[in-house]
């Protein structure tokens, strides 16, 4: 598609899409847990409905009034073999957490997806499942999907050391350890997002958490509760860069999550000089209203225990950086190689095409700044945050035209985004 070009004054408020993790999530304790879970502002995008749809295929009766969802759930015990294979779309958090869920059953489960789920690493979440005793096998003995997940019933607590961050093994784990008999401990490499951990909790189980070590004892039962979903901070990524980068823009994003685990680029903008307020106001201070204005941004060094924390957000972080004075210097962010295409590579060849300076390494990505962008062809390599990023670079073309391949992508996570970007622009007067 074409893509919208030379934009300023982008202004207005934006309600931001709701959570896609904790989207997930809610389905997935709502099936497991006992008695009716009800989620307000689910996320429809199609990520979260592949979850929604291998639960109902698991045999979870879940209605959609088009407003709450309703799940009732039949607890682990409760789970029903599915009569076909499950689909998970383009979803890595869908395939990687119902593993763990699968992992202490009595029936076996295939598991497949997209040509991007084909590729996605699953040994970070079959080694430690299958050291609890289930059996998770990839295609012809390789770690790729389609996956055979068979489950045990008798699983066996785990200790395990995690060689990667990643959130998504971390929530495999203990959703196998919610079925195992004994303790699991679990101790991270970085911490990475605790949506897991708290909805534990929030579902009445019990979870202790000290720094980067996490103990859980099993077996639990958990009971259904009212989920509301927060907007997700790694959508409203997109709105908060082009705030910052555009002339004349001051935008205002309402209900952003504010996991302190997911807040790693409201601390990169203020770093690089960015003009942020932030007003706390849902639950825990775990939501807020978020403004941006139009910023001279300077480059900095990104690197450490801040990465989990930003993880999805360094596409669009690298945009803002081409934006900046000097240099930025991503690194510790090889796990962006794995993501739903290889977003090192990514980022680096499709901004360079529009004139950006980006030389890829091993493990991040060196920005030069400032440069002005031009039109040409680029690819979202059907990767949505590539494809949304793409969109916020093209607004600040001024000459020629930007055209995107494969952005039907976008809908994974943010099926209104263009529409959202739409008012935000004509509320400006352009
Ligand atoms: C997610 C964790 C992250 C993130 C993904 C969603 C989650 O992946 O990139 O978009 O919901 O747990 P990893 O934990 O594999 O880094």
């Amino acid at each position: 598609m074409k893509l919208t070009t030379n934009k300023q004054s982008l202004s207005g408020t934006i309600n931001i899409p709701s959570d896609k993790s904790i989207s997930h999530r809610s389905i997935m304790f709502g099936s497991i847990a006992h008695g009716t879970t009800t989620i307000k502002n689910f996320l429809r995008g199609e990520d979260c409905l592949s979850t929604l749809a291998a639960f109902r295929s698991l045999g979870v009766a879940i209605e959609d009034d088009g407003e709450t969802i309703t799940v009732h759930g039949t607890g682990f015990e409760g789970l029903k073999p599915a009569e076909q294979p499950i689909d998970v779309g383009n979803s890595g958090t869908t395939i990687r957490l119902i593993s763990g869920i699968l992992a202490g059953q009595d029936f076996s489960t295939e598991l497949y997806g997209d040509d991007s789920i084909a590729k996605r690493p699953m040994a970070r979440v079959m080694n430690p499942l299958n050291q609890m005793g289930a059996d998770c096998r990839g295609r012809e003995g390789s770690e790729y999907p389609p996956l055979t997940i068979k489950g045990n019933p008798q699983l066996q607590p785990l200790h395990y050391n995690m060689p990667v961050a990643s959130a998504q093994v971390k929530s495999a784990i203990l959703f196998a350890a919610l079925q195992a008999s004994g303790e699991t401990v679990v101790i991270e490499k970085e911490r990475t997002r605790d949506h897991t951990e708290d909805m534990i909790r929030q579902f009445g189980g019990k979870i202790e958490v000290t720094g980067k070590e996490i103990r859980v004892q099993g077996p639990q039962r958990l009971t259904g509760q009212e989920v509301v979903v927060p907007g997700d901070i790694s959508s409203a990524a997109f709105f908060l860069v082009a705030g910052l980068i555009l002339p004349e823009s001051k935008i205002v994003l309402e209900n952003v999550g504010l996991n302190p685990t997911r807040t790693g680029i409201i601390d990169v903008i203020k770093q690089m000089g960015g003009r942020i307020t932030i007003e706390e106001e849902g639950e825990n201070n775990k939501s807020g209203k978020i403004t941006v204005e139009t910023s001279e941004l300077k480059g900095i060094e990104i690197k450490g225990e801040i990465i989990p924390r930003l993880i999805d957000e360094l596409p669009i972080i690298a945009l803002m950086a081409t934006q900046a004075e000097g240099t930025t210097v991503i690194r510790d962010a090889e796990e962006l190689k794995v993501k739903e295409t290889n977003r090192i590579d990514a980022v680096a060849n499709e901004l360079n095409r529009l004139g950006a300076e980006i030389t890829p390494t091993e493990d991040g990505l060196i920005i030069q700044g400032k440069t002005a962008l031009q039109g040409g062809k680029v690819t979202s390599y059907g990767d949505h945050r590539i494809g949304m990023m793409l969109q916020i670079a093209a607004l600040l073309v001024r000459e020629g035209e930007v055209e995107l391949e494969k952005s039907e992508a976008i809908a994974v996570s943010y099926p209104n985004f263009f529409d959202d970007l739409e008012k935000l622009y004509r509320a400006g007067g352009n």
